[in-house]
């Protein structure tokens, strides 16, 4: 696949095929992200992969967190508001989203399942967990989100495909315990992992992207 292919053929997949992910590719796809630039090399991530029956029973503290509508406790706050312009594209991006899913935005049932359904990892057969040590600062999440990016690219290039949802980190501390993982390793990034389902009309939308005059300024 041409690399201009891979950049701009990738999506966010919320839909798999019930076909496991061989661990040898996902370990090449991990080490070629891991070339991702990062602040004076420090390549702060830590990543933690899940499968079979330690991601299903991850799946179930986490679907059960959400259903009990436990208060959101994320490592890294989420936003609580947006500059005009993004709220903006924010609220397109919902409202055509649910449009090309023919979900009527005041269904509130409908929302709640698509809702939920983060925490099933999108029924994809693996989840991939990005964390950082307590201590680094938003430059050690700039680099992280260069190396999920990364992935990102690699797994489609691959045939693969993945959603990165700030959702998966909202019960850090579950995730933690289940994955043993110490308390000083914060959650920056939750990524369902699998072969995508293009038949199904979750992966069927398209997001949308600014006009280039609306984000580059030339000066000459
Ligand atoms: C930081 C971040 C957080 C995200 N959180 C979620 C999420 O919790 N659930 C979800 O379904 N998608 C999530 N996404 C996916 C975005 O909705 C998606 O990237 C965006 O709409 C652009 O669409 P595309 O990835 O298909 O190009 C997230 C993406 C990023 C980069």
């Amino acid at each position: 696949m041409d690399f201009y292919q891979v950049l701009e053929g990738r999506s966010s997949i919320r839909a798999f095929l019930p076909r496991p992910v061989d661990e040898g590719l996902l370990e090449k796809i991990l080490l070629a992200a891991g070339y991702s630039p990062s602040y004076m090399n420090t390549q702060p991530w830590e990543v933690f992969v899940v499968m079979g029956k330690k991601k299903e029973e991850l799946c179930a503290g986490l679907s059960l967190a959400a259903q009990e509508d436990e208060p959101k406790r994320p490592d890294f706050p989420l936003p609580t508001a947006w500059p005009e312009a993004l709220e903006k594209r924010l609220s397109a991006h919902r409202r055509n989203r649910f449009a090309a899913l023919r979900v009527d935005t005041s269904d509130q049932k409908k929302l709640r399942a698509g809702y939920l359904r983060n925490f099933q990892l999108y029924g994809a057969p693996c989840g991939v967990f990005v964390g950082l040590d307590q201590t680094l600062t938003s430059w050690s999440m700039f680099d992280s989100g260069l190396f999920v990016h990364g992935f990102l690219m690699a797994l489609h290039a691959e045939g693969l495909g993945g959603c990165p949802q700030a959702m998966l980190t909202i019960y850090p501390d579950i995730i933690r315990k289940h994955l043993r993982i110490t308390d000083n390793i914060k959650m920056a990034m939750g990524i369902s992992v699998g072969y995508p389902d293009y038949d199904s009309p979750l992966n069927s939308y398209r997001s949308q992207r600014k006009d280039i005059n609306e984000f580059v300024r030339w000066f000459d």
